[in-house]
């Protein structure tokens, strides 16, 4: 398995271009299910999880190939084989259950395997299983697997999420799309990438209206078409790349970043004293002076700071000056980073959800595993800035989620190699 050897201690300047948003693809792509039409997705980013929702369709039936140097993903549901999404897939990536919304409303039947337990937490689909028995499915669970049955098609409802979830909301969208009716989805979740979704599905002939806020409403129509769409770009990736020159020093141009994606991010990058601006083309980011000041960070729901970007903001926080408190609320085992930060000399006590992270002068290099993805390049970024050498074992799960991190990472001065065992 491959690792990634990063020797701190160089500051960082240039560009990085920002990849189109990983989550953003995972529900585009499954959207291809819903019309017989072929759906072309640009700006798609290169990563594993992309290959493996493609391998799932795929196992559904639907035509796939990348073209553009994998830029652009091209997909064509005019003959569907399947509507069972097996294990195997669904157990590399929970993004799997996006086909079930789908595939209920294209066919009236999916079966669709529980993704199991997940590093970062129990992760239920309740919340999607509420959602579509209310627009008329029958769900059962049997053998591990949700047997979701629609013979005689769905029918709009007015549906009240108990929490936010960006999954259910999509599958709901997705369903809601072909169902007979008006669909109303309350207490939606409002992440870009749902807006994505909205504007493709609008293109593929949906009725779609308040996508982004927290209440959507849905006309069901009889057929979707094709379309052509272009995906957002990863707030997550640009908010990762941007902790870069925040934890090392420089200065870094990020091409295609909009502080409209991470508004609550930029404002605590601002409160830590690092500055952000608004370039022709992207974000600048760079320090405002020598030192980071500690700050608090509670993980919320869109607009709120991201779960996602927590753990590389906790990477950042160990040096900074002074004494700052992490709150994670959408994922209940969300600090696996924080064993791995501490071997590399970080004051961290983890107590249930809340981490008070004691700056420390410098971070030292050492051997440290990844056990997820955002855990993964948490520790990437806090080799930047360390002392020696720090070894991140385990980097498949970067792969998943990050397109050539040591070379984005590298072109901007970072010493950071990727070693294949
Ligand atoms: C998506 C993102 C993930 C991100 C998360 C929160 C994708 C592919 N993944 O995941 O990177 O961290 O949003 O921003 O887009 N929940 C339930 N029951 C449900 C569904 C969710 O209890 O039926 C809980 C989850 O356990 C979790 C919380 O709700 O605690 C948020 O989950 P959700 O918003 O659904 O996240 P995902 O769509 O899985």
């Amino acid at each position: 398995m491959d690792k990634i050897i990063v020797r701190g201690g160089a500051e960082l300047s240039g560009t990085i271009q920002i990849a189109g948003a990983k989550n953003a693809c995972l529900a585009l792509m499954p959207a291809t299910l819903l019309s017989e039409e072929p759906l072309t997705l640009t700006n798609a980013p290169r990563l594993s999880d992309i290959a493996t929702m493609g391998a799932l369709l795929a196992s559904l039936g639907v035509e796939v190939s990348r073209l553009q140097d994998g830029k652009v993903v091209a997909l064509s549901s005019h003959a569907l084989s399947s509507h069972v999404a097996d294990y195997e897939i669904v157990r590399k990536m929970r993004a799997s259950n996006l086909v079930l919304g789908p595939l209920l409303a294209r066919t009236g039947q999916a079966v669709v395997s529980l993704p199991g337990g997940c590093a970062i937490g129990a992760r239920p689909m309740d919340i999607h299983v509420t959602a579509l028995e209310a627009l008329g499915a029958t769900i059962e669970l049997r053998e591990g697997y949700l047997h979701a049955e629609a013979r005689g098609g769905l029918k709009g409802a007015r549906i009240d999420m108990r929490f936010p979830s960006v999954g259910a909301t999509e599958n709901t969208m997705m369903a809601a799309v072909l169902a007979k009716g008006t669909t109303v989805i309350d207490n939606a979740a409002r992440e870009p990438e749902i807006v994505d979704l909205a504007q493709c599905l609008v293109a593929m002939g949906a009725y779609i209206d308040g996508a982004g806020g927290p209440t959507i409403t849905i006309e069901g129509v009889d057929r979707l078409h094709g379309a052509t769409d272009a995906v957002v770009p990863d707030r997550i990736e640009l908010g990762t790349y941007m902790l870069a020159p925040a934890i090392a020093g420089g200065s870094v141009d990020l091409i295609g970043g909009r502080i409209d994606l991470l508004g609550a991010f930029c404002e605590k990058l601002d409160a830590a004293g690092i500055d952000v601006t608004q370039t022709d083309t992207g974000l600048r980011v760079a320090r405002r002076n020598g030192t980071v000041r500690a700050v608090d960070v509670i993980t919320e729901v869109f607009p709120g700071f991201p779960t996602d970007l927590q753990a590389q903001m906790m990477a950042l926080l160990c040096t900074a000056d002074g004494k700052s408190v992490l709150e994670e609320r959408i994922f209940e085992n969300r600090f696996m980073h924080a064993p791995e930060l501490i071997r590399m000399g970080a004051r961290i006590d983890v107590h249930g959800g809340v981490a008070e992270v004691t700056g420390v002068p410098r971070l030292k290099g050492a051997p440290v595993m990844a056990t997820d993805l955002r855990a993964s390049v948490s520790l990437i970024l806090a080799g930047l800035a360390a002392e020696g050498e720090t070894v991140v074992n385990r980097v498949y799960h970067l792969d998943r989620g990050y397109e050539r991190v040591e070379h984005k990472l590298g072109a901007c001065g970072a010493r950071i190699e990727r070693v294949s065992e």
